[in-house]
């Protein structure tokens, strides 16, 4: 059993790491080859959205017990800029970056509990949980 997982997020090698990691440990948990790709698919949205708008920041990957479930926690922070309209930043289709919009919101909908606290200026948090079925 391994315990929390740090991954130091600033450029495109630690995304790969970052997947790669989060893919072990769905494994381990216990999650499907298909559920371990969603999981992955979240974690390199988040991971590439703070390389692209916060330059850096880091990914705390964890295995959670509640209520007898289990499932996994991936934690994103950064000290970036902030998302001064987190309602709009989570709709499919908005970009500041003219890229396609739908990281937020994809990552969204493949994980079971999302939260987004962000502050102008002081940086941004996104907490994904996701449970075995
Ligand atoms: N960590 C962050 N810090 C500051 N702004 C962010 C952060 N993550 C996302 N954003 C803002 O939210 C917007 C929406 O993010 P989202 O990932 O959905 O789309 P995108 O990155 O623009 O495009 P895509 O992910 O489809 O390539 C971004 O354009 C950016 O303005
Ligand atoms: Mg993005």
């Amino acid at each position: 059993m391994s315990g929390d997982v740090h991954v130091a997020i600033e450029r495109d090698a630690d995304i790969v790491t970052a997947r790669q990691r989060g893919r072990e440990l769905a494994r381990e948990v216990g999650f499907s080859g298909t559920e371990q790709t969603l999981i992955t698919l979240a974690i390199s949205e988040i991971a590439r959205n703070i390389v692209s708008y916060a330059r850096r920041g880091g990914m705390t990957l964890t295995r959670v017990q509640d209520a007898g479930r289990s499932g996994i926690s991936i934690v994103a922070r950064d000290e970036g800029p902030g998302i001064p309209d987190i309602e709009l930043a989570m709709r499919d289709g908005y970009s500041t970056g003219k890229s396609l919009g739908v990281g937020l919101p994809g990552s969204r909908r493949v994980v079971d509990e999302f939260v987004l606290t962000s502050t102008v200026g002081v940086g941004t948090t996104i907490t994904m949980k996701k449970w075995l079925r």
